[in-house]
């Protein structure tokens, strides 16, 4: 077996920080590197929270590259309040030791891209800030990736505004870089994450694991589930980022269709909207595999597996 070359653009985040390490527990995927950009929390705390899941799960020979420290135009609007003041409430991890990688991330990206043989996946779980300066500083590198896989947007309501996601609304302009930059392009919407819902019993069984790992993930869930307790009908925290890294695994436990994606960047009303053409009424030529359901039960039988190998 050939290990599919990732890299990950991700701004941990306890669900980032879970697809991480299903990434690292998965010998079908060879992380290439982490690069990190301002999202959930500064990107001080991504770039910290990167390395300290790269060291929890014994890879500290992967490159973490910083990237961007805010939007291109709007400005930076955190989620501390899902993800805690360090970006990885629950975890409660040392203090990293392993060094960044020196660079940039954008730098990193074109020059890994530009070198490469079209064979390099980017698993997106952030605002695009980073792939949309790479794809702008250095076109060339769209047609050496060979997939641009990413958790965003969505067809439902959003869950920063009501018609936005999160990594969307962040940096909308980025997003429409990447949507119109005519890589393929994977979208995993905020409407197919929420069903990938980590309830008590799920969490339950990933502590049963008695893994180091699976500990600290399932410490973060309890951390989530204790707050979604207390709302109306809480039962259960979304795993929306470790969606994506699911998807390169088993592509069969998701329904995707090919449709056209626009993002929204001018409306206040609606900005970083994802306006998905489920009718093809637009006129315009499908740019992404829209993915519509998962298996959720399929998703977590592969995540407590994997969980259960660090
Ligand atoms: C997305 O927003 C972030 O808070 C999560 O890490 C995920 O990438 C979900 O809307
Ligand atoms: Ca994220």
């Amino acid at each position: 077996m050939v290990a599919r070359p990732i890299i990950i653009d991700c701004d941990p985040g306890q669900d980032d920080a879970v697809a991480l390490l299903l990434a690292f527990a998965s010998p079908e995927l060879d992380v290439v590197a982490v690069t990190t950009v301002a999202g959930n929390v500064p990107l001080e705390l991504t770039a910290r929270n990167a390395r300290c899941v790269c060291e929890l799960a014994g890879r500290p020979d992967v490159a973490v590259y910083a990237g961007c420290p805010r939007p291109i135009l709007r400005r930076l609007e955190t989620a501390e309040r899902v993800h805690g003041a360090t970006g990885l409430d629950g975890a409660d991890l040392p203090e990293p030791t392993m060094p960044l990688a020196s660079g940039h991330a954008v730098e990193f990206l074109i020059e890994r891209l530009m070198a490469s043989d079209g064979d390099v996946t980017l698993a997106a779980m952030g605002p695009l800030t980073n792939l949309a300066l790479a794809v702008v500083e250095e076109p060339r590198i769209v047609p050496r990736i060979r997939e641009i896989v990413l958790m965003g947007g969505g067809m439902g309501p959003g869950n920063v505004t009501a018609a936005a996601e999160f990594n969307i609304h962040t940096d909308p302009h980025a997003a429409a870089v990447v949507f119109s930059a005519g890589a393929p392009l994977t979208m995993i919407g905020l409407d197919v994450t929420l069903r990938a819902i980590a309830t008590p019993e799920r969490v339950k069984v990933i502590s049963a694991l008695r893994r180091p790992a699976a500990a600290v993930v399932a410490a973060m869930l309890e951390t989530h589930l204790a707050r979604a307790a207390k709302r109306p009908g809480g039962r259960g925290t979304a795993l929306h980022d470790p969606c994506v890294i699911a998807y390169l695994l088993r592509p069969e436990l998701f329904e995707a269709r090919p449709m056209h994606v626009a993002v929204e960047t001018a409306s206040p009303l609606t900005l970083g909207q994802t306006v998905v053409d489920r009718a093809g009424v637009s006129g315009e030529p499908p740019n992404a595999n829209v993915v519509v359901d998962i298996d959720a039960d399929g998703f977590f039988r592969l995540l407590t597996e994997r969980l259960g190998r660090l």
